[in-house]
């Protein structure tokens, strides 16, 4: 056993090596990506300098860049959108879809509407989990939020046939609740409306659960309508 040293450094050296390709050089061009403020030209900034404008929390006028002027993207998950980002991951959304958007030139995401620009590392720096995906049998989604509302989100979980017809999709009922109608009370603010075609027995109400509204949340929060000083719209 004269080359156990040399043994151990051998693995030593393997495990250093890795470590410095995939972890650290990783983290020296990625760790430090901040959200951006978009930045204005000087003609830009002078145009609305001066000018009022309305703050949308507040209501007050205000001078100068309005709220979204200085809007910093990406934008953090909050509340149920963030609980919402679980239940994608604990369904398996990811086997079939994929949320990043590739460079022109790298097959027709541009071609099928998925996004007008390529997502960039700081598109995900406020993720907890990253849900790049490697599979499409589904569109990509990094900017399904844009494309429906969330009325065509829940009657495409509850069954993808709904909006689809012929989809592959697997339905998501499990995620909502047939229930009769409180005769009391009256239907539920939050019952989802079904086509005429898909309608409910007479009495009854399909009512979302918290993880139905929370993936639906997230879905629609999914969004890279912003440019990023390394990424302009492409033409
Ligand atoms: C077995 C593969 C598969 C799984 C798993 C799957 N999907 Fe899909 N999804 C598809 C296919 C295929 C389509 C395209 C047809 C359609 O619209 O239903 C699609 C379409 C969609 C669309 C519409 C996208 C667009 O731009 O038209 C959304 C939103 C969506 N899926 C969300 C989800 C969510 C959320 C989950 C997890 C709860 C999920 N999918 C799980 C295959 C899948």
């Amino acid at each position: 056993m004269k080359s156990l040293p040399i043994l151990f450094l051998g693995i030593f050296f393997t495990l250093a090596f890795s470590w410095t390709g995939i972890v650290l050089v990783s983290h020296i061009q990625l760790g430090f990506l901040e959200p951006a403020t978009p930045e204005l030209t000087n003609a830009e900034e002078e145009a609305i300098a001066g000018v009022l404008f309305r703050d949308p929390d507040t209501g007050r006028m205000v001078h100068g860049r309005n709220q979204d002027g200085v809007q910093a993207n990406p934008m953090p998950l909050v509340g149920s959108a963030q609980r919402g980002l679980r239940v994608y991951e604990q369904m398996g959304c990811l086997y079939c879809h994929s949320q990043q958007v590739r460079r022109q030139g790298f097959g027709s995401d541009f071609e099928r509407g998925w996004g007008n620009r390529q997502s960039v590392p700081r598109d995900y720096i406020l993720k907890e989990r990253v849900m790049l995906g490697t599979m499409r049998t589904g569109p990509d989604l990094s900017n399904v939020g844009l494309r429906y509302s969330e009325l065509w989100q829940h009657q495409h979980l509850y069954n993808p046939q709904i909006t689809s017809p012929g989809s592959t999709m697997p339905p998501y009922a499990f995620l909502y609740e047939v229930r009769p109608i409180n005769p009391v009370t009256g239907p539920s603010p939050i019952a989802i409306d079904l086509p005429a075609q898909w309608a409910l027995p007479e009495g009854y109400e399909l009512i979302p659960t918290r993880r139905a509204l929370d993936l639906v949340a997230y879905l629609m929060s999914l969004h890279q309508d912003y440019e990023l000083p390394e990424i302009k719209f492409t033409e």
